[in-house]
């Protein structure tokens, strides 16, 4: 059996399956209770032990602890540690960072921890390396793990946060109540925390943070859509009113700068809201662990030091554990361990074979024995969309018609829109075009794309040839004017890296970003829209 760890890559915790990661605490807890007795034959078991096997840190952000720890980390293997100075590297004469990354990759080098403030940079890499390595004839595929990516994960720091949780609660996967408090809008730390706690049966959040420092409503919903009971509060004292207060409390800092002007302002009210206070104190369960993913601000520490020396302190130790579990996570990447691990899970389910343009038995009622939509002129040679964004106003349908007329290509001059209203009192688009339409599966494709939940009739000889309904496709990408509207993400054009965007279709019907998570209606991921 393979070792399904070695050469992977962490660009989102969901990248390693939730029983992969009850392995890896496994190890974490074999590793750590080593060292601290000083079972240097169990260390070696971990050890990559080769002084060409290379590890790359790439920080294009600030950080002391996750770099830190991984380089000690890296250390303790026995490895060749390299870092990238990135203010004084080619990145500044505008290179991109597929070019950067391939390169370095060149030089004999395995491993790569990648901080940026370009969300989905690890994912794009982690796909540019494996052509790469093909065309170069390497021996293998880099892999890249994900230090911190804008706001967006943090997949390292849930998985030290995840042990120190397990460590707290007897490494049980039973269920996890826990409060995350503070700026959980922009910390990618709680982000990860959506599918991360997936690795409990039963979870139970509560988000402490005032309105303008939310969480994010695709979180959110992904945390509904895990299972999670989840409660919102907007500030510490309003949750201590509240009934079944959590016993973990997860702190995060107010991260300044990467807010806007008018959210800065407000910064000192927004700060009480999520501050820990002395009085706070007797309103917390006995056994009340804090936790913060850290650095805290020596003038407003959300979590004030006059509570270091309590047993409140579940930060420390947090802290120290990141070098465990990063040693755990080279290890296994290097494929020195992981060879025992055998999966049950099936992997992700295959959508490809999915159909969304459903062929429909044609009518056999003859078109001018028809009733037709007032204005709507049988056509004989042409296409027909129609029920286009049934139930929104008119408005709205007809600028969504125009960009299904864009997007399609369709002749502007001839043919129309029309908005006509049901004997229900809703409202729907029909968009008839006359002349001679062939459809290629990839026109069809980006009709059900950009017009989902509509009929395409196609008439020929003043005969319905064939009619199409259409659903949403699960996957959208190769077509050249699609875009996220996430000026952060590594596809978006201002970043000018040249990637092409890519959605999945979420549960609720909606696209995400497969590299920075954004998700979007299917009407906002069209260039021409915006
Ligand atoms: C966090 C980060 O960089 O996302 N820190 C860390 O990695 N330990 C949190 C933060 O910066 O506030």
């Amino acid at each position: 059996m393979d070792n399904v760890f070695k050469g992977r890559s962490l660009t989102v915790i969901e990248d390693f399956s939730i029983e992969e990661r009850r392995y890896f605490f496994q190890k974490v807890r074999i590793l750590k209770d080593a060292i601290i007795s000083g079972d240097e034959k169990t260390m070696d078991e971990f050890r990559i032990n080769d002084p060409d096997f290379g590890i790359y840190e790439v920080f294009l952000e600030d950080s002391t602890r996750t770099k830190e720890s991984f380089r000690n980390a890296a250390k303790f293997h026995h490895a060749k540690v390299s870092e990238l100075l990135c203010s004084s590297s080619s990145i500044n004469k505008g290179e991109s960072y597929a070019d950067t990354f391939n390169m370095l990759s060149g030089y004999s080098n395995s491993i790569f921890i990648v901080r940026s403030k370009v969300e989905g940079l690890c994912r794009w890499l982690d796909d540019e390396s494996e052509l790469y390595t093909k065309r170069n004839n390497l021996p293998f595929k880099r892999a890249f793990i994900n230090a911190g990516d804008g706001k967006h994960e943090h997949p390292t720091q849930e998985l030290l946060d995840e042990f120190t949780f397990l460590e707290d609660n007897g490494m049980n996967f039973d269920s996890i109540h826990v409060a995350l408090v503070g700026d959980l809008y922009h910390g990618r730390t709680v982000h990860s925390k959506a599918d991360g706690l997936k690795l409990f049966n039963k979870v139970k959040v509560d988000l402490i943070a005032p309105p303008e420092l939310a969480m994010p409503e695709n979180y959110l919903e992904k945390m509904r859509n895990n299972g999670f009971e989840v409660r919102e509060f907007a500030s510490i004292e309003d949750y201590l009113q509240s009934s079944d207060v959590a016993k973990m409390w997860y702190f995060t800092r107010p991260q300044l700068e990467r807010m806007g002007e008018r959210i800065l302002q407000k910064q000192e009210f927004l700060r009480k809201s999520i501050t820990f206070r002395k009085e706070f104190i007797p309103m917390l369960p006995e056994g009340t662990k804090f936790y913060h993913p850290l650095p805290r601000h020596k003038e407003h520490p959300t979590i004030p030091t006059f509570l270091d020396n309590t047993s409140l302190n579940g930060w420390e130790r947090q802290a120290i554990n990141g070098m465990y579990c990063r040693m755990v996570l080279l290890s296994l990447i290097a494929g020195k361990i992981g060879a025992d691990f055998v999966p049950t899970e099936t992997g992700k389910k295959e959508d490809d074979d999915e159909e969304y343009i459903i062929s429909v038995p044609v009518s056999t009622v003859k078109k001018s024995d028809k009733n037709y939509s007032e204005g709507v002129r049988p056509i004989t040679d042409g296409i027909v969309i129609d029920h286009i964004c049934r139930g929104e106003t008119p408005s709205e349908i007809r600028n969504h018609m125009r960009l299904i007329s864009n997007v399609l290509g369709l002749d502007e001059s001839k043919g129309g829109e029309w908005v006509s209203c049901g004997s229900d009192g809703s409202y729907k688009g029909i968009i008839f075009r006359p002349g001679d339409y062939t459809l290629s599966r990839k026109d069809l494709k980006r009709l059900a794309s950009v017009a989902p939940h509509c009929t395409l009739n196609i008439i020929k000889g003043g005969k319905v040839e064939a009619k199409y309904r259409t659903h949403m496709p699960p996957r959208i990408y190769n077509f050249e004017d699609l875009s996220c509207n996430n000026e952060a993400c590594i596809s978006h054009p201002v970043n000018g890296e040249g990637v092409p965007a890519m959605f999945h279709r979420t549960p609720e019907g909606t696209f995400e970003c497969a590299y920075c998570g954004k998700t979007h209606t299917f009407k906002e991921i069209w260039k021409s829209r915006r």
